[in-house]
């Protein structure tokens, strides 16, 4: 990783944890992001919708306060998707929010929100459009001549969100179609983006590394930085009929398991066509939220640990102090071994209260812990050591 990138993405390894928006037209009907593309719409027809896109219960700092609550540290919205609908004030198009029935600049009143009460903001942007032709269908790919006009509406659209909305921290592209970098004039394109807002990073979805990685619906641990992104169900975009929802302690184990592996989870929610996150949405968050608070030092500014309880769980590291991220929780006594370091506290983290520690060689032995798991989702066993924590063979680790 070069040095710029390293320092740029500072804050964002120690938040770990962000939201994903996906909300727009597609909103309105409940059947997905992908309707457009699925129930083949004529882009008039599809068009019909903004006539009908003023949402009455857009309330951006609820959202905001929601990810806040849950312990998120940054958020990323859909300032236009697939359909080329703009949430923003676009110049270079007439199918925007504000030139419709909304009439409102969705994306400054959400950047608002956010720089209010200190909230992180990503933008979400797809290249592709679907209203242009050779678009559609994916299958077919057309001469590079077909897709002059998206590729410089792209571009004039990435530098409007990059002027108009004051500081952005994140740009998350998506959907290069047809994948060839040299067409979209991603470098150029991303010359631009760090001219304009210097310390934005940028994910992988232009086909140019940058900054970070995009695992969807996967967890891939990577030596350089990623975020896995995922859906809470199995939907984007608000889905009325998608009720299978992950419960608390599924996003509790992928965000563990996404710090054990030293990158970020970006937890998607679809609102609704007025501007509600479903009632799942919402439940979940909280559940998560309440976790967080008793064990967010497991989380932030923590990374992979070469110390560990594989049997037991996952683990985490900041400084000199290791997470034991407990998914089996044994009663006591807590065993783990290859530990080349002297461990100087045990403590259950939610709870507080104090294991003994008996440490012979590089195995260990905490006790004096309850015999129930305390959480009822993933308890955390927070372990102090003199000194740097290490494993007893580099190997093992
Ligand atoms: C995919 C989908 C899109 C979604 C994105 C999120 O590329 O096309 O609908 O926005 O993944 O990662």
């Amino acid at each position: 990783m070069n040095p710029e990138s390293k320092n740029r993405l500072q804050w964002w390894q120690e938040a770990r944890f962000g939201m994903f928006i996906h909300w727009g037209l597609y909103s309105l009907l409940g059947r997905g992001e992908w309707v457009f593309y699925q129930e083949h719409f004529g882009p008039e027809e599809y068009a019909k919708l903004a006539d009908r896109f003023h949402p009455q219960h857009f309330r951006p700092k609820e959202w905001v306060a929601m990810a806040q609550d849950a312990g998120m540290r940054y958020m990323v919205i859909t300032t236009r998707h697939h359909d080329g609908f703009c949430l923003y004030d676009s110049k270079v198009s007439d199918f925007t929010a504000p030139k419709t029935a909304a009439k409102r600049d969705f994306i400054a009143e959400f950047a608002d929100a956010c720089r209010t009460m200190g909230m992180r903001v990503g933008f979400y942007y797809s290249l592709m459009d679907w209203r242009f032709p050779g678009a559609i269908p994916h299958s077919v790919i057309q001469p590079d001549e077909v897709y002059l006009s998206e590729v410089e509406q792209a571009h004039a659209q990435v530098r409007e969100i990059c002027t108009q909305y004051g500081t952005v921290d994140i740009l998350w592209y998506d959907m290069m179609h047809p994948h060839k970098a040299d067409l979209w004039r991603s470098e150029e394109l991303n010359r631009m983006v760090r001219e304009l807002q210097p310390d934005i990073i940028i994910n992988d979805r232009a086909g140019l590394p940058e900054d970070f990685g995009t695992p969807e619906n996967v967890i891939r641990v990577d030596a350089r930085p990623w975020e896995a992104c995922y859906t809470m169900n199995r939907t984007w975009g608000y889905a009325k009929y998608d009720r299978n929802y992950k419960p608390p302690h599924e996003i509790i184990r992928l965000l563990t398991t996404c710090v054990d592996g030293g990158g970020n989870l970006l937890l998607n929610v679809g609102p609704d066509g007025e501007g509600e996150f479903p009632i799942e949405s919402v439940e979940t968050l909280r559940h998560v939220g309440r976790w967080m608070r008793a064990n967010g030092k497991a989380i932030y500014g923590a990374g992979p640990s070469p110390i560990s309880a594989p049997a037991l769980g996952l683990a985490s590291r900041v400084g000199d102090r290791v997470y034991l991220l407990i998914q089996r929780w044994p009663g006591s006594p807590v065993a783990f071994a290859w530990c080349g370091s002297k461990v100087a506290s045990a403590r259950v983290l939610s709870t507080g209260q104090e294991a003994t520690i008996e440490q012979k060689g590089d195995r260990v032995w905490l006790r004096g812990l309850p015999d129930y798991p305390p959480d009822p989702y993933m308890n955390v066993i927070e372990l102090e050591f003199d000194g740097e924590p290490r494993a007893s063979d580099p190997a093992y680790a």
